[in-house]
């Protein structure tokens, strides 16, 4: 599994897309994309295929919640798509993560990664307390559902790069953390709150990081995604 870097099209429409990754045309590594709700519900799965049919890799962030025969039957689905990620929230139990799994895995026995959400990293201590009534710390939560993602078989979870180390330790080194909350040292932090640099994410041990605006709304994201790169992964940069 190598580390990436991989990018957050939080866009509207397939037009704003494509005007984007014209950007990066003249790269010969495709970046890795994340398409979210957003962009996948105005566009629908032709979307994903334009995408794939262009080399990206994809990381389809539809953070799926639902009794697991659904879950099982939209999984099945989304195999078709040829995607290279998806993800469900581990607050719909263990028996739905199993579910996702079996559905996401194609007649080959290949399959996407599949990762689950613990806490959004929006949800504060308090609020979980109060309004979910999980009597437990923040940090107890995250790694408890991290492990029940493990026992259904995923392959990680989503999570702060601040709580990497707490997933690594509850579910081993290989399990992955995938972390969003991105900004470059000298950025502002926008609506972010537990954030990190991609040089630092790296060394508290995110396999991927998912960076959003510090990309698509910079004055110059080609070269904003290659200072992620050679923060956050250079071992790739020397591959290109
Ligand atoms: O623009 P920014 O770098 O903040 O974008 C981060 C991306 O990661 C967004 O697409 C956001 O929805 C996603 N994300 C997040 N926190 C989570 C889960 C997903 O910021 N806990």
């Amino acid at each position: 599994m190598k580390n990436d870097v991989i990018i957050a099209c939080d866009f509207s429409s397939a037009r704003e897309t494509f005007a984007f990754l014209d950007l990066f045309a003249s790269e010969s590594r495709k970046p890795f994309l994340k398409i979210g709700m957003e962009l996948y519900y105005a566009e629908g799965p032709e979307m994903v295929r334009q995408l794939k049919r262009r080399g990206h890799p994809i990381f389809l962030d539809l953070k799926l919640h639902d009794i697991p025969n659904t879950v099982r039957r939209t999984m099945r689905v989304l195999s078709n798509l040829d995607i290279d990620m998806t993800n469900v929230h581990a607050a719909g139990t263990v028996e739905m993560m199993r579910a996702a799994r079996e559905g996401l895995t194609r007649p080959d026995g290949t399959r996407p990664l599949l990762i689950a959400v613990t806490q959004l990293t929006s949800t504060s201590e308090e609020r979980m307390q109060q309004e979910l009534l999980i009597d437990a710390s923040i940090d107890e939560a995250i790694a408890h559902y991290a492990r029940n993602a493990r026992e259904a078989g995923l392959d990680g979870v989503v999570c702060s790069p601040l709580e990497a180390s707490l997933v690594k330790a509850a579910c081993g080194p290989e399990f992955l953390a995938v972390t969003p909350g991105i900004r470059f040292a000298d950025a502002a932090s926008d609506d972010q709150v537990r954030i990190t640099t991609p040089a630092r994410a790296r060394e508290i041990g995110s396999d991927f990081i998912v960076v959003g605006r510090p990309i698509t709304a910079a004055a110059d994201p080609l070269g904003a995604w290659h200072r992620c790169l050679a923060e956050f992964c250079p071992e790739t940069l020397k591959n290109a």
